[in-house]
């Protein structure tokens, strides 16, 4: 799965400055450039095991979804009943829950106590799936198991369009340091630096997993805490997140925690076995099982989507007329991926049969060529603060 990464001549730097100054002068034309085949015609690898899916049992795992108190349902109605549907098809536990009841209100912040939730449900089962209200599963067909792995005992995954964990979902194992990490996360939020822009849990994860996973490097982690607590709007909270980053490296595994990637660093992307030949490297990273809606304009493909994310009811639109393009729409609005109402009575072991609608299901090929195009035009964006 993993290649080593290497810079085989002093060529290649020299080609990938010129690209980079290609990237900073002309950054979108290489992203319209439709000639840029090692870049917009390579598949996303899937991170998925073939292997043995069922080392671990569906009535085993819990798929939890914590509603803050007093959030209703409703606000959440298409994507919950689409995780409902799916685990009941694949005998999974579905727990919908507020997270006023499980004595996690010795918390201020809604989005560490619902970690907290998390650690009090862990122990009754083997793994739980944490999931925002507001992701909905779109592919009833594949099965959680294939993205878990008997190795890893957490598993997160970067967010699309930031070098970002993201902490609208990821998977927990139940063993001691899988309980530990997420208690212990819950309780982070008295570190939260006060009066900074911190970015809550999703800004918090960071430190901890570095001050977790490495603490021995403690200029490192000294230096990325001053970021953090001098973080003051969105670029700074950037800059935290990629110092922490920095450490983290090119890696996607981290003893018993597992990062699943699609951002790469561009040495890792490009390899140069001849002097001016480059090859683009694919097989680095798997992608994360859920990504944002809006990155595609609601289109997804049966090949490499499995969840959807940002699915709120007061955000639900109308699917246009007219040809739909793949490319980032609003992020205040989605399509319902669905035709029809979900039939909860319906909604039973086996029955992996939905409706959808035909319109925003597109090839895996024209749907990662709108992420990475995506992508790229972070990565030159990115480049320009860094300037
Ligand atoms: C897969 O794992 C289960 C449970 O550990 C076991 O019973 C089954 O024989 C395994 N199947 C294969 C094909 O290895
Ligand atoms: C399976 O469930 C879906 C979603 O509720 C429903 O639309 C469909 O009719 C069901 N299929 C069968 C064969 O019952």
């Amino acid at each position: 799965m993993f290649f080593p990464i290497s810079i085989h001549s002093i060529p290649c730097f020299t080609l990938f400055f010129i690209l980079f100054l290609y990237i900073l002068f002309n950054g979108d034309d290489i992203i319209e450039d439709q000639d840029s085949e090692y870049l917009y015609r390579v598949p996303y690898p899937i991170m998925r095991n073939s292997n043995n899916e069922s080392w671990i049992k569906s009535e085993n795992i819990a798929i939890v979804i914590v509603l803050a108190e007093g959030v209703k349902r409703e606000y959440y109605k298409i994507a919950i009943n689409s995780v409902e549907c799916y685990a009941k098809a694949h005998g999974y536990q579905f727990i919908l829950t507020h997270d006023n009841v499980w004595g996690c209100d010795y918390l201020k912040d809604k989005f560490f106590r619902r970690h907290c939730v998390i650690s009090k449900i862990l122990p009754k089962y083997e793994a739980v799936l944490h999931l925002d209200a507001d992701i909905g599963v779109v592919n009833q067909k594949r099965k959680l198991q294939e993205y878990m792995n008997p190795q890893f005992d957490l598993i997160f995954h970067d967010r699309h369009f930031s070098p970002e964990i993201g902490m609208a979902s990821y998977i927990v194992r139940n063993t001691q340091y899988g309980l530990d990490l997420i208690t212990e996360f819950s309780n982070y939020e008295k570190k939260l630096p006060e009066g900074s822009f911190h970015g809550t849990d999703n800004g918090a994860i960071h430190m901890f997993l570095a001050e977790k996973l490495f603490p021995h490097n403690l200029i490192e982690l000294e230096l990325c805490r001053r970021a953090w607590r001098n973080s003051q709007n969105v670029a700074d909270q950037f800059a935290y997140t990629s110092c922490i980053r920095s450490l983290f490296g090119a890696n996607t595994d981290f003893g018993k925690v597992r990062i699943l990637r699609k951002v790469r660093s561009l040495s890792s992307v490009f390899r140069c076995p001849g002097v001016c030949m480059c090859v683009y490297l694919y097989h680095l990273y798997g992608t994360g099982y859920v990504r944002d809606d809006w990155l595609t304009s609601g289109i997804w493909s049966l090949d490499r989507d499995f969840m959807l994310h940002g699915l709120k009811t007061d955000h639900l639109k109308k699917v246009p007329y007219g040809p739909l393009r793949v490319s980032p729409m609003s992020q205040t609005s989605w399509y319902s991926p669905f035709e029809g109402d979900f039939d909860m009575e319906r909604c039973v072991l086996g029955n992996t049969t939905w409706n959808h609608n035909p319109r925003l299901i597109g090839t895996r090929e024209d749907v990662e060529c709108g992420l990475r195009k995506h992508e790229m035009k972070i990565a030159v964006k990115k480049n320009h603060i860094y300037q």
